[in-house]
């Protein structure tokens, strides 16, 4: 089957003149994540994740969902290989399950596990897009949260013995490797506002996995650095663009930007935590975790930054009236994500805003990239996620998504004017390839360019496919 390609949804001759071309070699393609997407929860040896766990626990993921099917991608493998080639896709990021790998977290390989990602890489390269690997997105064995999960330095050893074996199984194949996806998220969401999997609400917990994520991080580059001396290293970030209202705000800004951002570029892109944050959290944690000569493990020289962007976010500090629940476009399950900085508030805003409530603004993607390439000259960038969930409607074989179109076609605008600014912006992934399990959103929500039945698993490109199929054809954003 070839892809037929949608003419023009749409007239605008700004665009046409503009000539909105990218740059040669800069990288188009789409993302995905293992527990989003795979299914096939209990098989060829796969051990439990948090997210198994999580998800089973009533009242913890919308409508009950579980990843436990999915999307069945496991098994529909070829197939959605096949359609990637189809929609002409450059490059393809996944995530590998550590709980097919090492279904307990330590010790023993579970081959069938390792064989699933050989296939995987193999197809990609057979279909000449490149593979882009991310080590851990957020799919952590049952055993190791029992263990104490990331609160415990072990955790960041036992991630660079599993980054040692699927370095050496993949690293001929793979050239392109991220360490973490979004750590804010497991750590914050994970152990702060208990919204993700594994659900706890401890600020000092919270902490505590911030530094040892950073820690894992730092020692699987340097295993990888070693296994795969030629590939390009990076972490995801989900950099969170804040703006302040009212009176305070520049304080309000510099918290939220302290706990969600230079928590992370910090200690792995400048080689310590951020003075301010040690003092905001001080109510919390003395940080006596972060043992001598962690701070030269984590700071090591990266490739380039994965960048996630969605929206922008608005704070000020609390007026005293309880925001129960607060508009950061995560549910709050009773802990806080911004452990020692509370009184922070998180105000709701002003719309257009995607089928999760987010609101839609291009312009918070080009000032994050611009900032970024002034802070870290030499840095190159990739964006490894942009996108938008909306109610899609599918009319016999069509979904047209024509505001997912125009979300995706304002974004790359957008990452098109910073490189028109001099930054060093090397690809752009679509979130998502697939319609998936949105985390504590269930199957509620849907990011994918191809449409899945849930009911049927059958898959249909949506307009935004065929859009960002031409895009790549083109190497420029279509009319
Ligand atoms: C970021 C996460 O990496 C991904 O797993 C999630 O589905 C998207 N954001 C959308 O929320």
């Amino acid at each position: 089957m070839t892809l037929d390609i949608a003419p023009h949804t749409r007239e605008s001759p700004d665009y046409r003149d503009a000539g909105l071309v990218f740059p040669p070699g800069f990288l188009i393609g789409s993302a995905t994540a293992a527990y989003q997407i795979e299914g096939a929860a209990a098989d060829d040896g796969r051990g439990p994740s948090i997210w198994d766990t999580f998800s089973a626990t009533p009242g913890k993921v919308a409508g009950g969902d579980t990843g436990a099917v999915a999307v069945d991608h496991y098994n529909r493998l070829d197939a959605d290989l096949d359609l990637m080639a189809e929609l002409g896709l450059e490059a393809y990021r996944f995530s590998i399950a550590w709980p097919r790998i090492q279904p307990t977290g330590s010790g023993a390989v579970n081959e069938a596990g390792l064989a699933f990602y050989g296939r995987l890489v193999d197809g990609l390269l057979a279909r000449g897009i490149r593979p882009i690997a991310t080590l851990y997105h957020w799919d952590l064995p049952q055993a190791l949260e029992e263990a104490g999960g990331w609160t415990e330095r072990e955790t960041a050893h036992r991630f660079a013995e599993y980054t040692r074996i699927v370095a050496e199984a993949l690293g001929d194949r793979v050239p392109v490797w991220t360490t973490l996806n979004e750590p804010w998220c497991s750590a914050f969401l994970g152990y702060g506002s208990g919204a993700h999997a594994p659900g706890r609400t401890d600020g000092e917990a919270a902490l505590r996995a911030v530094h040892h994520l950073n820690l894992a991080h730092g020692l699987a580059v340097q295993v990888l650095r070693e296994v795969v001396p030629r590939a390009e290293v990076s972490i995801t970030l989900n950099f969170h663009v804040v703006r302040g209202d009212g009176d305070g705000a520049s304080d309000a800004v510099r918290r939220i930007d302290a706990l969600a951002n230079r928590a992370f570029t910090g200690p792995l892109l400048r080689g310590a935590y951020p003075a301010d944050l040690i003092e905001d959290t001080g109510g919390v944690t003395d940080w006596s975790f972060v043992l001598p000569g962690d701070d030269a493990i984590i700071h090591q020289p990266l490739d380039f930054l994965g960048v996630n962007y969605y929206s922008t976010a608005r704070v000020r500090l609390w007026d005293g009236v309880s925001p129960r629940e607060r508009a950061d476009g995560h549910k709050s399950a009773g802990g806080s994500p911004w452990p020692g900085s509370e009184h922070v508030e998180f105000l709701q805003q002003e719309g257009p805003h995607t089928a999760m409530g987010w609101n839609i603004a291009p312009d918070g993607l080009e000032e994050l990239l611009v900032s970024l390439g002034e802070q870290f000259p030499g840095l190159p960038l990739v964006i490894t996620e942009n996108g938008a969930a909306f109610d899609d409607e599918v009319t016999g074989d069509r979904v047209a998504d024509t505001l997912r179109i125009d979300y995706l076609r304002r974004h790359f605008t957008a990452a098109h004017r910073a490189i028109e600014r001099g930054v060093d912006l090397r690809g752009y992934l679509v979130w998502s390839f697939l319609d998936n399990f949105e985390w504590a959103y269930g199957y509620s929500k849907r990011f994918g360019i191809v449409h899945v039945d849930y009911a049927t698993q059958r898959r249909t490109v949506k307009d935004s496919g065929r859009w960002l199929a031409e895009l790549v054809q083109g190497h420029a954003i279509p009319l």
